[in-house]
This record gives C-alpha cells, sequence and structure tokens, in this order.
C-alpha cells in the first residue's frame, strides 16, 4: 500500500522535474543533476508533504513545486554527502554515486545547481502562490537548507566522528542535518494552507520530529538493513566512528527511543483525527522500514 503510494508520488515529481528542466537552457550540468535527482529515492519528503496536505485540503497542484524543491535540495545533500571529502561512499540508490560517474567537480557544481533549482521552482512565475506566501517559504527553505540546518548539521555530523558525544549533541545534529529539511515540509504546508502562527510552529516542530525518526531509521538500518534494498552500503557508519544514539546507547535502547519518539508524534497528530490517517500511515512505515 505505502509503496504503490511512494512510487506514485515519485513519478510525478519526476514528471515535474523533467518538464522543469527541459523548459530551461541546456548544459553540461543537465545530466548529472538528472541521475542525481529523477528515478531514484523512495521521495517520502513528497509523499509526508501531500499526506500534510491532506490534513488541510489542499490539492496536490498547489504542493507539486514544494515536493520538487524540498526533492532537488535533498539530492543535493546526499551528491555531496558521498563526495570522498565526506562520507565517500560509491553506491547511492543502487547505482553508482553522481562522483563516481561524473567525476568529483561535476558533481559539486550539479549538487549546487540542484541546490539553486529548488529556489527556481519555488519562485516560477507558473506556482500560483501570493507574493507572501512565497517568501516566506523561500525564506525557511534556506535557512532550513543552509548552516542553520542541512549544511550546519553536515558539519557538525563529521566534526563529531570519533568523538563521544552526549545524547543531546547527537539529536541536536540529527535535527539539523535530516530533520530541519522535514520541518520544512510540513511548515510549507501550513503557509499554503493559510494557517496562523500557533499552527505553524506545530508543524514545523511535527516535522522536525519526524525528520529525527527518519535518521535513526536511517541508522538502523545501516546497522541492521540490507545493502540490496537500501541501495547504499551498510555496515559502514561504525566503521567511519559516526556519532550515534546505537553508537552511544546501543540498538536495544536506541530502538526504544525511537519508538517513543514515534508515539508522541502520533498523539500530536490526533487532534487531526481522520484527516491525518495517510500521514499516520507514513510515521509507521518510517520506523519499519526495510528501504
Ligand atoms: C537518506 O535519505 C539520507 C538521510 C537523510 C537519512 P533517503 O532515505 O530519503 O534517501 P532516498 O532519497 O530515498 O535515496
Ligand atoms: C545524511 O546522513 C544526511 C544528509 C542530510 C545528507 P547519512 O550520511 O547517514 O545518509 P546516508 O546513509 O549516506 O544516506
Ligand atoms: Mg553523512
Ligand atoms: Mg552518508
Ligand atoms: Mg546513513
Amino acid at each position: 500500500m505505502i509503496k504503490k503510494k511512494l512510487v506514485n508520488n515519485a513519478k510525478k515529481i519526476d514528471k515535474f522535474l523533467i518538464k522543469f528542466l527541459s523548459k530551461q537552457k541546456n548544459s553540461l550540468l543537465v545530466n548529472p543533476m538528472k541521475y542525481g535527482v529523477i528515478a531514484g529515492g523512495k521521495k517520502i519528503r513528497s509523499t509526508i508533504i501531500l499526506d500534510t496536505g491532506k490534513i488541510y485540503n489542499i490539492k496536490e497542484k498547489k504542493l507539486i513545486n514544494i515536493c520538487a524543491a524540498v526533492e532537488c535540495i535533498h539530492s543535493y545533500s546526499l551528491i555531496h554527502d558521498d563526495l570522498p571529502c565526506m562520507d565517500n561512499d560509491s553506491v547511492r540508490r543502487g547505482k553508482p554515486s553522481t562522483h563516481i560517474k561524473f567525476g568529483e567537480s561535476s558533481a559539486v557544481l550539479a549538487g549546487s545547481s540542484l541546490l539553486t533549482l529548488a529556489f527556481e521552482i519555488i519562485t516560477d512565475k507558473k506556482f500560483l502562490l501570493s507574493a507572501n506566501a512565497k517568501n516566506e517559504i523561500v525564506r525557511t527553505l534556506a535557512s532550513c537548507s543552509g548552516h542553520t540546518g542541512i549544511a550546519g548539521g553536515q558539519e557538525l555530523d563529521l566534526k563529531f566522528e570519533n568523538k563521544k558525544k552526549r545524547i543531546s549533541e547527537i539529536i541536536d545534529m540529527q535535527k539539523k542535518k535530516t530533520g530541519k529539511l522535514f520541518n520544512f515540509c510540513l511548515y510549507a504546508v501550513g503557509v499554503i494552507a493559510n494557517k496562523n502562527n500557533k499552527e505553524k510552529k506545530f508543524l514545523s516542530n511535527l516535522g522536525e520530529e519526524i525528520g529525527l525518526l527518519f535518521q535513526l531509521a536511517d541508522d538502523f538500518l545501516d546497522n541492521k538493513g540490507s545493502s540490496k534494498l537500501v541501495g547504499k552500503p551498510v555496515k559502514k557508519d561504525n566503521k567511519k566512528g559516526k556519532s550515534t544514539l546505537i553508537n552511544l546507547i546501543g540498538e536495544k535502547k536506541a530502538y526504544l527511543f525511537a519508538n517513543n519518539l514515534k508515539k508522541n508524534i502520533l498523539l500530536k497528530l490526533k487532534k487531526h483525527g481522520k484527516k491525518a490517517k495517510d500521514l499516520t500511515s507514513t510515521i509507521e512505515f518510517i520506523l519499519e522500514r526495510k528501504f
């Protein structure tokens, strides 16, 4: 069920991205960009956005640009994450990483171009949103991606290698490198649905917790998952000396922590009743997933 939903959503986003790129001038970077963002990955952030849209009766058409922009930023972060100067991984989504296929310089530049493409997609004239809403979305996406978000979290992740860190420091790092983009996913829906500041804050916090849960699940998959199913090498975090909850408190306790986090997330969603059922099932999938 959930797999079908993910595949369907991924197809829609891929179609949008192919069309968007085809309307731009061609360049040498289009191939590595497409390689990094299209036809690969679960596109789970898009599904989270569409699920959240259901809570507020927002049509898919009003969210597709947000989904595509988020996938560009996510894929950019993965292209850079795999570089030799970062995690040094050669396989991603079951195929050679972008820098293996196209070389390091092209991977760096294609990654940067996906980051900026995200902002072109959101500010596109055909994306009919008020100027105020667009401004708020652009500002939040920028802060969730830069030094207070993904990039800042990635810096901490690398600086924490082979160091003994406190639980709170690890959680802060994971909330930045992965949580912030999920924070944006829910927040942006709140902006489009014209929600008040209180509800938008609720969505930000909830999104960040969902992102943390997602990263914890990613760490479990590295520890116990199948590289065939996840499409990337496993059992590498330990070798790299990554600071994870698993490393610090062991898998059992880390799982209890994650399960508790999931329960809290679901509890917070209760106020939205049946309208949140799609989002609820995606959250259940996040912790139990095998890919
Ligand atoms: C992997 O993200 C990196 C993390 C932030 C944990 P995904 O598991 O969403 O990667 P794809 O897009 O499906 O390949
Ligand atoms: C990456 O975390 C998080 C990003 C924001 C890119 P990981 O380094 O654990 O992601 P994988 O396991 O390589 O996909
Ligand atoms: Mg990493
Ligand atoms: Mg990595
Ligand atoms: Mg990982």
